[in-house]
């Protein structure tokens, strides 16, 4: 039998994003920040060196260009992830322990959060995520194929603050943030997002988190830079999305993708390259872009394990378990 149970909305700057169709058990919790889009955005292009935070990369094209990216030959972390949850998944389930509440971080699609779904036969899944696009199909499709799971989707901003009390009941709860999207914060960013996380667990809850390893420059700037231009129609397409809230009109085709490795920073960079003088207008005024000026779009910070052992550790997490694969290319942690 299908049933319908509305979340109460739970503050007053929180809009309802409307009613949704509801599933067997698929509880709603939808809710929509405050919208601070327009002044972030702003505040970014006018900077020297203009930036634009990689959040805004997920629009409904964005997050489809993500799931081809994670298909190309150049885009070794999801498969090498891939490989280390087949090859442990026995000792990482029976770490992350089973029956618990699972938070899909940045579910995006979902798929990764699902391959979880059997060995770790969750109470409740709670895909959290900032793009409706990506989480309402896909929370869809598994409430329809998991009938035993009741699940849940949040639409939320999470690099303001990762606010789940209310959503969260008072059993155990397994966090999992694959991907090495924690690498799209800096350093600081990321401790202060894995101690909110780490609050979040309580004493009986964990982590389950998948991160990449520093290695060649090469490899890393191809992960990043397909032959195919998959990653440059993602890094462009970022404009449209930013057209599109802010009103303005930047014309993606003008820019090219520029990714990097920067080693002594530890990240991977992405850029969009002015390939001529151009005027956008932004808020009235005009944003005068010289030739070659780029806009700071994503940056992937890599992490040797005991480097993030050690953040996890700052961030309050006790006992760390990590697997690898055999290149040592990325690395899976579990952390309590
Ligand atoms: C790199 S994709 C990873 C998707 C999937 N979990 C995977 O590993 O393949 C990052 C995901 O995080 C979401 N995301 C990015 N920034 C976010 C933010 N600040 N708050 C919430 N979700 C965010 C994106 O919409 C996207 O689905």
């Amino acid at each position: 039998m299908t049933h319908w149970a509305a979340m109460p909305w739970r503050s007053p700057e929180v809009a309802p994003r409307g009613a949704f169709r509801l599933h067997n058990r698929l509880i709603g919790a939808w809710r929509q920040p405050a919208r601070t889009d327009r002044p972030e955005l702003i505040e970014g292009l006018v900077a020297q060196p203009a930036r634009i935070p990689p959040k805004y990369l997920y629009d409904a094209v964005g997050s489809a260009l993500f799931e081809a990216i994670c298909e190309l030959p150049e885009y070794y972390l999801t498969r090498t992830e891939r490989a280390i949850f087949v090859a442990h998944r026995d000792a990482i389930a029976a770490a992350a322990g089973r029956h618990r509440q699972f938070v899909d971080l940045g579910a995006g699609d979902c798929r990764k959060g699902e391959w979880w779904v059997d060995a770790l036969a969750p109470r409740r899944f709670i895909a959290v995520d900032i793009s409706t696009a990506a989480v309402e199909p896909a929370l869809a499709r598994m409430a329809a194929a998991h009938s035993d799971i009741e699940f849940m989707g949040v639409i939320t901003d999470f690099s303001r603050t990762l606010d789940l009390a209310g959503d969260l009941d008072s059993g155990p709860v397994t966090f999992f943030y694959p991907g090495s999207s924690i690498g799209n914060f800096t350093p600081d960013e990321a401790l202060e997002l894995l101690t909110q996380i780490r609050r979040l667990c309580g004493r009986r809850g964990g982590l389950l988190i998948g991160v990449d390893v520093p290695k060649d420059e090469q490899r890393l700037a191809a992960a990043y830079d397909d032959a195919v231009g998959v990653t440059a129609a993602f890094n462009r397409n970022v404009l449209n999305h930013v057209n599109a809230l802010v009103g303005c009109d930047f014309d993606p085709a003008a820019f090219r993708h520029v990714a990097f490795y920067n080693a002594p920073a530890s990240r991977v960079e992405m850029h969009l390259e002015a390939l001529r003088a151009q005027c956008v207008v932004l808020d009235g005024s005009e944003r005068v872009f010289a030739p070659g000026e780029r806009i700071h779009t994503e940056n992937s910070y890599k992490y040797e394990p005991q480097a993030f052992a050690a953040l996890l550790r700052r961030a309050g997490f006790a006992r760390i378990a990590v697997w690898r694969d055999e290149a040592g290319d990325f690395a899976v942690y579990y952390a309590e």
